[in-house]
């Protein structure tokens, strides 16, 4: 399937100049979703993988289906004060600013293998963060799957060392 063609692009979203990938024409094909998401699934059929990570809110969306087809777990990664259990934090950069990113501490076991799933993969900022949190649990990062990669922001430079794949890809 040509997802390109089921996903929007809406120009000077969200400041002028930025050229946003609106997934939530995707999500409403019913076809179109079931097809990317069975197509994600077959992006990582050679990775071996006890549960999905994924962070909220776009990694929701693309995570926890994955997760069902592939019959693993779903454990979700937050924003702080949404968790309800112990949580463990990590502050990770952004252009201007920080953010944090929560997890239950006992979400993940030591030597678990953990498939990290997100919509879309820009500066690599949020799945560092996602990695570094399952790390401090003593995870294993099998690998990160995205719907969409924007190759031109170089996240998986940041992601070096880890396999990722991406369905579709943009350059610009
Ligand atoms: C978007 C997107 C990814 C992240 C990618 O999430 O869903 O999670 O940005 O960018 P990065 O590779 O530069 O970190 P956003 O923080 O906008 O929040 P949302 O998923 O809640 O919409
Ligand atoms: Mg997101």
């Amino acid at each position: 399937m040509d997802f390109k063609s089921k996903i929007r692009v809406v120009e000077d979203f969200p400041v002028k100049g930025i050229s946003f990938k609106d997934i939530t024409t995707l999500l409403q094909d019913g076809e179109a979703y079931a097809a990317a998401i069975k197509e994600m699934a077959a992006m990582v059929e050679t990775l071996e993988f006890d549960v999905v990570v994924g962070p909220e809110a776009r990694g929701f969306l693309t995570g926890a289906p994955l997760s069902i087809l592939t019959k693993t777990g779903f454990v979700p990664i937050r924003k702080p004060g949404k968790l309800p259990y112990d949580t463990i934090q990590h502050a990770y950069e952004l252009e201007y600013g920080t953010d944090t990113l929560e997890i239950h501490a006992d979400a993940i076991q030591e030597g678990m293998k953990v498939l990290v799933v997100d919509d879309l993969l820009a500066t690599g900022g949020t799945s560092k963060a996602v990695c570094e949190l399952i790390e401090k649990l003593g995870g294993e990062v099998a690998g990160l799957a995205f719907l969409i990669e924007l190759d031109f922001l170089g996240g998986r430079a940041l992601l070096d060392g880890y396999n990722v794949k991406s369905l579709v890809h943009y350059n610009d």
